[in-house]
């Protein structure tokens, strides 16, 4: 086995990386029984939180907690700083997905890093080997990353295989994911790293359903075939995940409520176009 490793990515703050990151890890478990990992290099600790929570939600026969967190004693700053064994920060979310948790202490790394490793390759390779343990044991890494350009997501930028980059579609910018794919292309040959893009996923939060399609064309016309075509709307349910985990409610007759259905279905769908994209290379 060796994993397929993802980074999620746009420079811009709040776009949805995290959501992207959380949900198909969530369907690259949970619908597709592939063996996952989520790896948090965000010292927010967003998605950790959120995939204690799910944890929460789950039974002990799903590979959850019921109602009990996890206790996360060690995250990727202990793994990176400390010489702890990158296995005993993996936690399991539920069965088939796991976390490489962050919090706060990652913070320091940066300096850290930099101390240690004046040269930003050896800071690269030094997380990718770090890391390296993990890689034969899962099918699919997602790694989420912090806005802005930084140590953090550079080195996700080198450790992973494929990006997939979120695009907030805009009325007044189509192009801030565009950022994220100009310096993709400075970043592989600066470092000779193999990069792929997979694909640009459209979140369109902004408004109604008239200005929709135009702006989708206007996306199509920078992006190109690389543009998901399923888009994510304004989706309630999804705001919800943020502060209660990710959920899959059933009616008695055992079918999935109805907005946990289409949330899931969508990103059940996202994932299916993303590997169909990986097929043009
Ligand atoms: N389709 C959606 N509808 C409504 N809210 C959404 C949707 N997608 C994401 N959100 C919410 O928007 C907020 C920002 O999303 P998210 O955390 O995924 O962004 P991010 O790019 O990871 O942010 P950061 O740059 O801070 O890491 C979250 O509260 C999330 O729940
Ligand atoms: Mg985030």
């Amino acid at each position: 086995m060796r994993a397929k490793k993802y980074v999620i990515g746009n420079f811009k703050g709040g776009v949805g990386k995290s959501t992207v990151a959380q949900m198909l890890g969530f369907e690259s478990a949970y619908h597709y029984n592939l063996k996952t990992l989520i790896v948090d290099l965000d010292m927010q600790g967003n998605t950790s939180d959120v995939m204690n929570l799910t944890h929460m939600n789950y039974s002990k026969e799903d590979g959850g907690g019921e109602n009990t967190p996890i206790n996360f004693e060690y995250t990727i700053a202990d793994v990176l700083m400390e010489d702890i064994p990158v296995e005993k920060a993996i936690y399991q979310v539920i069965n088939n997905l796991d976390i490489l948790p962050a919090d706060m202490s990652f913070e320091e790394y940066d300096n850290w890093s930099t101390v240690n490793y004046p040269e930003s390759i050896d800071r690269f390779k030094y997380m990718d080997e770090k890391l390296s343990p993990l890689y034969d044991k899962y099918d699919v890494i997602y790694i989420d990353v912090p806005p802005s350009i930084s140590n953090f997501s550079k080195s996700a930028m080198y450790i992973a295989d494929w990006a997939i980059v979120v695009l907030q579609t805009q009325v007044k910018s189509m192009r801030n994911a565009m950022q994220y794919l100009e310096y993709m292309d400075f970043f592989t040959e600066t470092f000779e790293s193999d990069l792929k893009v997979v694909g640009v996923i459209p979140f369109m939060l902004e408004t109604g359903d008239s200005v929709d399609k135009e702006m989708y064309e206007q996306a199509k016309d920078i992006y190109g075939e690389h543009l998901i075509k399923n888009v994510v709307l304004k989706n309630a349910r999804l705001k919800r995940y943020d502060g209660s985990g990710i959920t899959t409610e059933r009616t008695k007759k055992g079918t999935l409520k109805q907005w946990d259905r289409k949330t899931h279905e969508l990103f059940i769908a996202i994932f299916d176009e993303l590997k169909e994209h990986e097929t043009w290379y």
